[in-house]
């Protein structure tokens, strides 16, 4: 095991003391700011895959990503003065959800921000499974961060097929979140037609479902108040990824 250094700066106190006019002035030292994000990164639940990724290393590849990379910007620069989440809705592979943890990733580095990763299915399934008599968790255990980070990702909204109990569980988190002013980052692969009558011919085959078919009218509503929605367009960038990468 390596001995961890001990700050020069503070001597492991996490307090500079300066020495001005009016007496000694305390403030944090760096060290101190820096341990923090590193905890506050390993309690994110960033997924390992995604790990890397950060607003810097995200390509444009069609102008919607270049607006929604400036969105993201923004919101990490205007955050905590950012009463509204962000709802990234797009095909698969545009990078919704790499944009989704870049943004509580810099937000977790530059503003020491509380933020939680939690993918739709996982969330569903983790509180289903604390239902269960030998389950060494219990539902408050599962729920605590997710109602009081102050930043949460709510990946892949609408994966799972909408029971009655999912959409009520869903509202109930994303109803409390909201009445406590947190914000919420959702990205979800279902197109909302509704909103975008252009892209149905684009990206809609007759049949597909809707976000509304996924979540329900209330829900919707609802997302719509506390969220931008920013859509993403673009092909898969497994695809792109081989082209040379250019701005618009
Ligand atoms: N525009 C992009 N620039 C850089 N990497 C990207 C971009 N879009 C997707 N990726 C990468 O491709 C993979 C899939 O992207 P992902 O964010 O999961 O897409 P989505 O959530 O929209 O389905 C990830 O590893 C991600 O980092
Ligand atoms: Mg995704
Ligand atoms: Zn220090």
């Amino acid at each position: 095991m390596t001995e961890e250094k001990v700050c020069p700066i503070c001597h492991g106190t996490g307090w500079v003391v300066k020495q001005t006019e009016k007496g000694p002035v305390a403030r944090r030292c760096e060290c101190f700011t820096e341990k923090q994000a590193l905890i506050l990164l390993q309690q994110a639940r960033i997924p390992k895959r995604y790990e890397n990724c950060t607003l810097d290393n995200y390509e444009i590849h069609h102008p919607s990503q270049g607006d929604a990379l400036k969105i993201a910007k923004k919101f990490v620069k205007n955050y905590p003065a950012q009463e509204v989440g962000l709802l990234f809705i797009g095909p698969c592979g545009v990078g919704k959800t790499h944009l989704a943890v870049a943004v509580i990733r810099e937000l977790i580095i530059k503003k020491g921000v509380y933020c939680m990763f939690y993918d739709f299915r996982e969330l569903i399934r983790d509180i289903q499974n604390s239902y269960t008599p030998d389950s060494e968790v219990s539902e408050t255990d599962i729920l605590a961060p997710v109602f009081n980070s102050e930043v949460l990702v709510l990946d892949e909204l609408g994966a799972k097929r909408p029971t009655a109990w999912v959409e009520e569980t869903i509202f109930y988190i994303i109803n409390y979140r909201y009445n406590q002013k947190r914000v919420t980052i959702f990205t979800s692969n279902y197109l909302d037609i509704e909103e975008e009558p252009d892209r149905r011919e684009i990206y809609y085959k007759k049949g597909d479902e809707t976000l509304v078919d996924r979540i329900g009218v209330r829900l919707r509503s609802r997302l719509y108040e506390m969220c931008k929605v920013v859509n993403i367009v673009g092909e898969d960038y497994r695809k792109v990824a081989k082209q040379a990468s250019y701005r618009f």
